[in-house]
């Protein structure tokens, strides 16, 4: 199918409560965040240098890089602090009947 389309992630169970659950789609490694404000999802890898995000510290709003301890707010994927710059990639979300979908 060419074009962004919603498919279908994962189901809401298998998420990891308030913290961040990888979840590779295709080639692309996603994080889901389980945030205080409800689920949101992003590009796993730091804009940094790479890292999985998802075994970084997560406090239900921002996820701290594992590697060199950059900031993000996970909800917006603003970039919060060094070494991190870049914002980070956010990819629309939706739950339908208890499973998560993806724009993209
Ligand atoms: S790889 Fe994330 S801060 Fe360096």
């Amino acid at each position: 199918m060419n074009g962004k389309h919603w498919q279908p992630l994962i189901s809401i169970d298998q998420l990891e409560p308030n913290d961040a659950t990888p979840v590779r789609l295709n080639n692309t490694l996603l994080a889901v965040f389980d945030t205080i404000d409800g689920y949101f999802v992003s590009d796993a890898r730091c804009t940094h240098a790479g890292a999985n995000l998802c075994d970084g510290y997560f406090d239900g709003k921002n996820i701290e890089c594992p590697l060199h301890q950059g900031l993000f707010d996970a909800r917006t994927g603003r970039a919060l602090a060094a070494p991190v710059t870049r914002h980070l990639k956010m990819i629309e979300c939706r739950v339908i009947d208890n499973q998560l979908q993806v724009f993209m």
